[in-house]
């Protein structure tokens, strides 16, 4: 087909496609020559009654036609594409040299540093790490651990109960059923982990507990770590040579000097209280060195003893046979000595300011190898 013989329609059309200014326009063109209704649509179905010559002259013309505007409708849509990107592209502007933004980064809490530092030095000397639920019963909270309905040690935990309903009525002291609690130490783990994995048995029990209470340096939810030996022949040499061994290692010091002093908890017998010596380092307190001489001190810093018979009977165990030593600490309190935090409530304001300045790169993992105190 020359242009002399070109169907005025097509060139019409031709034109308006090449000057259709956006893709609503061209289909516009599209559907007024190719559309069910459309022009060339038309002429294709006169076809059908044109006699075999007609037809096969107008045939390849009608279709020519039909291809040379689809042709057109898609390099002009191809045309309009890539101007809108280059427009995009003009006005998108980036500049490479601004600052780019900074992501915010997690940290990890000291708290869960010091639980991880613990793991890892309690798991060189063979102790597994243990749960307990942080909603507890009262048997195993106090009854179990030697401290019966009556006991005073009871009312000195200021423990948060459940209202807890039986039989549309109050658990009544004396009636063997367990009231609920939130517990008030990781004691209660002790006596769970005798129940489900009987003697021998080395565990510590890191996690959270809560007692009604609250100032400077104390928090209604607070952290502490239990500690538990259960074998045969376990005596109180065992327990001093655990605690100085672990406390070297945490603080990262071989002159950590530790101070028996004989103590009372219902579920040890004997107990002791462990001071630990401290010298003044620029008018701080580091631990370390004989709290005896001069210039030094001694700060108590957890408590702990011999398991009582009685709790190991409670816990299914014969006390002829297994005898065992237990401490208890505060994560917290561990975490500030050693990290030199003083106000505990920051630690659970959730204030990004004290995490990003106190808490720990994910990577600085606690290794024996590497050393258990974090790189500052
Ligand atoms: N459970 C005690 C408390 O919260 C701490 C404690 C003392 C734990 C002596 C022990 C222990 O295992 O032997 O005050």
């Amino acid at each position: 087909m020359t242009t002399a013989e070109q169907d005025p329609r097509l060139t019409e059309a031709l034109a308006a496609i090449a000057a259709a200014g956006d893709a609503d326009a061209l289909e516009a063109q599209r559907i007024a020559a190719l559309g069910k209704q459309g022009w060339v649509s038309a002429a294709l179905k006169t076809l059908g009654g044109m006699s075999p010559e007609e037809r096969q002259e107008q045939g390849p013309r009608i279709q020519a036609t039909r291809a040379a505007i689809s042709e057109a409708i898609e390099a002009r849509k191809a045309a309009l594409e890539s101007a809108a990107l280059e427009a995009r592209l003009a006005a998108e502007v980036i500049d490479l040299t601004l600052p780019a933004p900074v992501s915010p980064k997690g940290s990890v809490h000291p708290v869960s540093q010091v639980m991880n530092e613990l793991a890892e030095i309690f798991a060189d000397m063979g102790f597994a790490v243990a749960t307990g639920p942080e909603i507890e019963d009262d048997w195993h909270n106090f009854t179990a651990l030697n401290m019966p309905e009556s006991h005073p040690a009871r009312a000195m935990h200021d423990t948060f109960y459940f209202p807890q309903q039986v039989d549309a009525q109050e658990v009544q002291p004396g009636s063997g059923q367990r009231r609920m609690l939130l517990r008030t130490h990781t004691s209660p783990v002790q006596i769970r982990s005798m129940v489900e994995h009987g003697a021998p048995l080395r565990i510590i029990a890191p996690g959270r507990v809560y007692r009604s209470d609250s100032d400077a340096t104390h928090t209604p939810m607070f952290h502490q770590v239990e500690g538990l030996v259960i074998d045969r022949g376990i005596h109180l040499g065992h327990l001093k040579w655990t605690l100085e061994t672990f406390l070297k290692a945490f603080f990262e010091r071989d002159d950590i000097v530790l101070r028996l002093r004989p103590s009372y908890f219902p579920f040890t017998e004997p107990s002791v209280e462990v001071d630990v010596g401290w010298q003044d380092v620029g008018g701080r307190r580091v631990l370390g060195g004989d709290g005896d001489a001069p210039g030094h001190g001694w700060m108590e810093l957890l408590g702990s003893g011999m398991v009582n018979r009685r709790v190991l009977e409670f816990a299914g165990l014969d006390p002829d046979q297994w005898q065992g030593f237990a401490f208890g600490v505060g994560v917290d309190r561990l975490a500030m000595l050693k990290y030199g935090m003083d106000d505990l409530r920051a630690f659970f304001d959730g204030d990004g300011r004290w995490l990003a300045h106190y808490g720990f790169s994910a990577f600085d993992q606690p290794t024996l190898s590497g050393g258990v105190g974090a790189r500052q």
